[in-house]
């Protein structure tokens, strides 16, 4: 559980800020999509060869059955796994990387693409790896290259500043690291002009450049990797739902003047309006119902581990 504003940055955080799905290196349908769907969703009981549930997620025809090529907004398997209110795979989200995996081979086309051993998009120089900006980038430039003195908002010496990922655009040219001054200065031969971090500051360690490589290989995006969605297992108050109703309510449907008249403290509280269908209704934004909370929406996964809880009886 993450504090609410964070939440609404992930929500949006699928989009490609403004760099078109083309221009990223191709996704390969046979080694980096079709796993998704036939491990995920092609599954003995959901979307197996039979067309369990109306669709067959196990081969490239069956698959094109939810996907409008070009278009991931419009496509049924896109909208099922980043919904928020019927959401596929019912117990788990996808996480994100996989998410965007699909997104980018629908936008690109959807294309029954095939690659060599070797040939994917997300395969690194050193194995398989998702680099996203929050979790792998943005440390690796604050601790080492926007410090005071160097590349930070401050001082920006010779006009370069990576405190921010704007900035950090300015320095990569997406999907091609081998012509990103970032990346070439941090692979330069040692002690020559252009190598950072200069001494008397470390290089950096070689899996720091390997994530370096990766996430500008795959399109220097500045995504979140969010936590896979573990919706798995026994739902409970104090577990799972407490928290979100402490980070994300409380505020306003506290002990005094609660907000509508609705008191979210204890357990008993939220499942009176859970069984009245408001608290579903607002979570879900909606219509006939007040979306809450009002400025921005819960994650999908918060909302599913909600829904769980109903379903699984108020535990
Ligand atoms: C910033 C204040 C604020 C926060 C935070 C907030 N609410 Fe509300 N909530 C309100 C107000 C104000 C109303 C009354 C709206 C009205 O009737 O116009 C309301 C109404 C509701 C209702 C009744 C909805 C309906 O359609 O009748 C529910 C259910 C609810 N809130 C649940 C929640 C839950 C669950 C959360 C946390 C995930 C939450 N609220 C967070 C201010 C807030």
């Amino acid at each position: 559980m993450i504090g609410g504003g964070f939440m609404l940055f992930m929500a949006s955080s699928c989009k490609h800020e403004g760099i078109p799905a083309d221009q990223f290196p191709e996704v390969c349908f046979q080694t980096e999509v079709l796993p998704i769907f036939q491990n995920s969703c092609g599954t003995t009981g959901c979307h197996s060869s039979g067309g369990g549930h109306g669709y067959n997620f196990t081969d490239y025809s069956g698959i094109m059955k939810a996907i409008t090529a070009g278009n991931a907004d419009k496509s049924k398997a896109y909208q099922a796994i980043t919904s928020t209110f019927q959401l596929m795979p019912p117990n788990n989200a996808l996480p994100i990387d996989k998410r965007t995996t699909i997104r980018l081979w629908i936008e690109q086309g959807a294309k029954e693409t095939t690659c060599g051993s070797t040939g994917s998009a997300v395969t690194t120089k050193s194995g398989t790896l998702w680099a996203c900006y929050d979790r792998d980038i943005q440390p690796i430039l604050m601790s080492s290259c926007a410090v005071s003195g160097c590349h930070n908002a401050t001082t920006h010496k010779d006009g370069v500043d990576f405190s921010s990922y704007a900035k950090t655009l300015e320095r990569i040219k997406p999907g091609n690291p081998g012509t990103s001054p970032l990346y070439n200065s941090i692979t330069a031969k040692q002690n020559s002009d252009n190598f950072m971090p200069p001494a008397p500051y470390s290089p950096l360690s070689k899996a720091a450049i390997d994530t370096i490589y990766s996430w500008i290989k795959r399109g220097g995006l500045n995504e979140e990797c969010a936590s896979p969605c573990d919706t798995t297992g026994a739902i409970n108050y104090t577990s799972h739902i407490q928290s979100i109703i402490e980070l994300d309510c409380v505020s306003c449907h506290g002990a005094n003047n609660p907000s509508g008249g609705i008191k979210l403290l204890t357990a008993s509280d939220v499942q009176t309006v859970a069984k009245s269908g408001k608290l579903l209704g607002a979570l879900n934004r909606k219509s006939g119902y007040k979306a809450m909370p009002p400025d921005y929406a819960l994650s999908t996964c918060d909302v599913r581990q909600v829904e769980l809880w109903i379903n699984q009886g108020y535990n």
